[in-house]
């Protein structure tokens, strides 16, 4: 594989390190590689990928915030994109239909607007005591079992049932939904999805449109207080949303907010078992949780990168990137550079590093993140204070998605 090195600092030394998403062991442990990496060619070109990879902190988060970056992946030069646009016009109602996470101002703007008042902090805020009982309720009959797996009775259930109830959904087509979402996840490697899961993914995403096509007409008729009707109203006021986008958005919201936040319970859950001494500072001192839930996502935040496209030469830490290059940016990389956090590798609890990268950052700054945090402190702090002696009963568990999302597939516990 052809390496090339690059910034300010950077000598033209042999470089041994390589960003290979497929080597063994690379889902259970990535963050050797990314260290290598950081350290050897922080701006490393990967030919397999096509695309530059960045994995310090500083130079991941200039192009998150440069407006001169876009979002539309589409518009790369490269094999992946080639095949990315072939997808996208294969995948029939979506279409060529952007969402807010693919597009740049002021499409984004206009189409993030609208939703951003369900996700407001305070709006979150008055969702805590809902998803404080649906945690209680999957735990209740979880916990009498004295043996229960975290990903399948939690994890799992958890986001779904809060979106589905945002967004209005019936709660008995949860299940569907969930496994619409799973395989819709699964088309997003990219030319590297086997045509399987790229052909389960089209029928995944017909049977949502026609879902979701019936509920949109039902809201239309009669209007509820859910997120569809809201995005509606959008629409029929000063025709902001198409139908094409209300739809994307529901399917956004739904494929953005699920696999995610159950990755996290499940990164974090392994985590803190792996550091008993962090678990029982946690449980001693409950008002940690929210310093403990960001520095979880700085440590082992699900999401490990996101790709942005240059629109004209945009010059960072001495590199010239080009217009219509890929540049992907290891953000799970960067929230373990030595240069901006101390001690990296260790889990603090008490660090509360709120500026870490695991929601992205600038206009694209993850929209659910008040939601993902709220679920996470309740699930998280619920299995604590619930389970004193909660214990792993598989130490080194099976991992499970891509080299984008990532978490344990399973964890086995005892109470
Ligand atoms: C732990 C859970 C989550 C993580 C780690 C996460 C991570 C991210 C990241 C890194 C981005 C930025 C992508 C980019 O800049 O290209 C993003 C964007 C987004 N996320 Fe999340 N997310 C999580 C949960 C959620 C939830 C619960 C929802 C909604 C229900 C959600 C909805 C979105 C949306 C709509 C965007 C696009 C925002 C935009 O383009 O303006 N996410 N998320």
């Amino acid at each position: 594989m052809a390496t090339l090195t690059s910034g300010a600092n950077q000598e033209p030394n042999v470089v041994t390190a390589e960003f290979n998403p497929f080597a063994p062991g690379m889902l259970a442990d990535p963050y050797a590689m990314y260290r290598e990496l950081r350290e050897q060619a922080p701006i490393y070109w990967s030919e397999m990928m096509e695309s530059w990879v960045l994995t310090r902190y500083n130079d991941i988060d200039a192009v998150l915030m440069d407006g001169r970056f876009s979002s539309d992946r589409s518009r790369a030069e490269t094999r992946f994109s080639q095949m990315m646009r072939e997808q996208q016009e294969q995948y029939g109602p979506m279409g060529n239909t952007q969402t807010m996470l693919t597009s740049d101002p002021p499409d984004h703007t206009r189409l993030r607007r609208l939703v951003s008042k369900a996700f407001t902090p305070r709006a979150v805020e008055n969702l805590r005591p809902r998803i404080r009982e649906v945690v209680e309720y999957v735990l209740a009959e979880a916990g009498d079992r004295g043996e229960f797996e975290i990903i399948h009775d939690l994890a799992y259930p958890l986001p779904v049932i809060v979106i589905a109830e945002m967004l209005g959904v019936p709660p008995e087509d949860r299940h569907r939904f969930k496994e619409w979402s799973d395989t819709v996840v699964a088309t997003l490697g990219g030319p590297f999805t086997p045509p399987e899961a790229m052909d389960a993914g089209r029928k995944a995403i017909d049977e949502l449109a026609e879902y979701f096509s019936h509920i949109i007409a039902e809201r239309r008729a009669e209007p509820k207080e859910d997120l569809i009707s809201g995005l509606i109203a959008a629409e029929e006021g000063g025709q902001v949303l198409s139908e094409d986008e209300i739809f994307a958005t529901c399917i956004l919201l739904l494929i953005a907010g699920n696999e995610t936040t159950t990755n996290l319970i499940g990164t974090s859950m392994l985590a803190l078992f792996r550091n008993p001494d962090q678990m029982q500072l946690l449980r001693d001192t409950p008002t940690l949780i929210s310093s403990a839930v960001e520095e979880l996502l700085r440590y082992v935040g699900p999401v490990h990168g996101t790709g942005r496209v240059p629109k004209e030469d945009i010059e960072i830490a001495g590199h010239t990137f080009k217009p219509g290059e890929m540049v992907f940016t290891l953000i799970a990389a960067g929230n373990r550079d030595p240069a901006h956090y101390e001690n990296p590798e260790q889990l603090d609890v008490t660090r509360n590093p709120t500026d870490h990268l695991a929601f992205g950052d600038g206009i694209h700054f993850c929209l659910g993140a008040p939601l993902a945090r709220a679920e996470a402190q309740i699930a998280i702090g619920t299995l604590l204070q619930r389970f004193p002696k909660l214990r792993l009963l598989d130490e080194d568990p099976e991992w499970g998605g891509t080299f984008i999302i990532r978490g344990p597939k399973r964890l086995n516990v005892a109470v």
